[in-house]
């Protein structure tokens, strides 16, 4: 707190802030000894005034001491630009303590002439960092800590579903003999038995094959490579033909952009969203289109289905591994596919998000970075021109 003084001049109020300030400040004069100072430096560096005042500001600025000018003190201290443009701002720097730490501090410093005559002084004030420099850390720690034991979940996911593989595939054949060896010679309801177990299996199979392809998605993708999405989704239509034709869908789409992607995920992402607009559909013949707008640095690419819709509280859970809002009779899957393109989309730095009613259709949108499209562009165009150009030298 401030005791106000009864009348306030203005050098009593400069007095008053300067020793108010949460901040530290630092005069220092043309000698490059310390001429003021405010409380907050001195709590922060562990001095009294008498300790600092007249002291040289290399007592608190780490340098070599090479040099005893007050340019060379700061051009040691990495302020360059103080000296180059007269002042600075949220440089990050360090003070030293007098236990002898060193305090990270944001510096911001001016300075100080006469007129544009001759230099004075300089006036340095820095917030101190160690607050925020420790929730970076803890930030980083926290970070590294859910990336490995992500990493490590996607490696428990790939063994288990690879190694289950095995036996299932043992079960599937033992049951397709006994089905082979046994037919004519059971009843009914033994043969109704032996249909369950051989669905079952086929489910588990499908479950694996899901969880494996979810587990590779960042361990084993392929690099990002300027690709065509229009070529893609003439792909997708080529694989998904058989459904297409059964269900009487008609897939339609707008112009589609070059991206940079992983060619096989960004199929597998495109089959999964446009299966499911095909699969989940209404009474109505499925229509699906797909499009994309420009925003101002990524593609949002959107799928749009007349299907049977999603109810608003199930918009975001539907992206989890296993979450399916039907019946396996009615609509059968695994519930991993929207997790793969979650999964697949979060792998090239983008989103994916559904907007949808029940009943009135979807629409799902992912969105893929433009940023580096445009320099690979950028870069073969380049590349091309200097072809060009040697070529014409030869
Ligand atoms: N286009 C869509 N229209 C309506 N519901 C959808 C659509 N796409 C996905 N869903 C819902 O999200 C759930 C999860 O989808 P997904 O992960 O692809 O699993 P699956 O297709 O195996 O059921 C689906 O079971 C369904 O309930
Ligand atoms: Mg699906």
């Amino acid at each position: 707190m401030v005791k106000r003084k009864k009348t306030l001049t203005p050098a009593a109020a400069a007095e008053d802030i300067i020793s108010a300030m949460v901040d530290t400040l630092v005069l220092v004069g043309r000698d490059g000894r310390i001429l003021r100072t405010n409380q907050a430096t001195l709590d922060l560096l562990g001095y009294k005034e008498n300790e600092l005042v007249g002291e040289p500001i290399t007592k608190i600025l780490p340098t070599t001491g090479a040099g005893s000018s007050l340019y060379s003190i700061f051009q040691e201290a990495g302020l360059r630009e103080l000296i180059k443009k007269g002042h600075v701002r949220d440089v990050e720097i360090t003070y030293k303590t007098k236990d002898g730490r060193e305090v990270p501090l944001s510096f911001s410093g001016s300075e100080i002439r006469e007129g544009k005559g001759e230099l004075q002084g300089i006036v340095c004030v820095a917030k101190d960092l160690r607050d925020i420099k420790r929730a970076e850390e803890e930030l980083r720690v926290k970070a590294a800590e859910l990336a490995r034991s992500n990493a490590e979940l996607e490696h428990f996911a790939y063994v288990a579903s690879h190694d289950l593989q095995q036996p299932l595939c043992t079960v599937e054949s033992y049951l397709l003999h006994l089905k082979q060896q046994c037919k004519g010679k059971l009843d009914a309801e033994a043969n109704e038995s032996i249909a369950y177990a051989v669905d079952g299996s086929s489910k588990m199979r499908a479950l694996l094959s899901g969880l494996l392809e979810y587990s590779r998605v960042n361990t084993q993708g392929n690099p990002l490579e300027p690709t065509n999405s229009a070529v893609v989704f003439n792909q997708v239509i080529a694989n998904l033909k058989a459904l297409i034709k059964t269900s009487g869908a008609v897939v339609t789409r707008d112009p589609l952009p070059m991206v940079m992607a992983d060619n096989v995920q960004l199929i597998r992402l495109f089959q999964n969203l446009i299966a499911n607009a095909i699969k989940f559909r209404g009474e109505e013949p499925p229509r699906v289109h797909v499009s994309a707008r420009q925003g101002k640095e990524e593609w949002i690419f959107s799928i749009r289905d007349n299907g049977i819709g999603i109810p608003l509280e199930y918009a975001e859970s539907i992206f989890e591994m296993f979450r399916r809002l039907h019946s396996e009779t009615k609509y059968p899957g695994t519930g991993i596919g929207l997790a793969v393109c979650k999964k697949i989309v979060e792998r090239h730095g983008g989103r994916i998000w559904v907007k949808s009613r029940s009943g009135k259709g979807s629409t799902f949108y992912f969105t893929l970075p433009k940023k580096e499209i445009e320099s690979v562009t950028k870069k073969q165009t380049r590349i091309k021109a200097l072809v060009e150009s040697l070529k014409k030298l030869e």
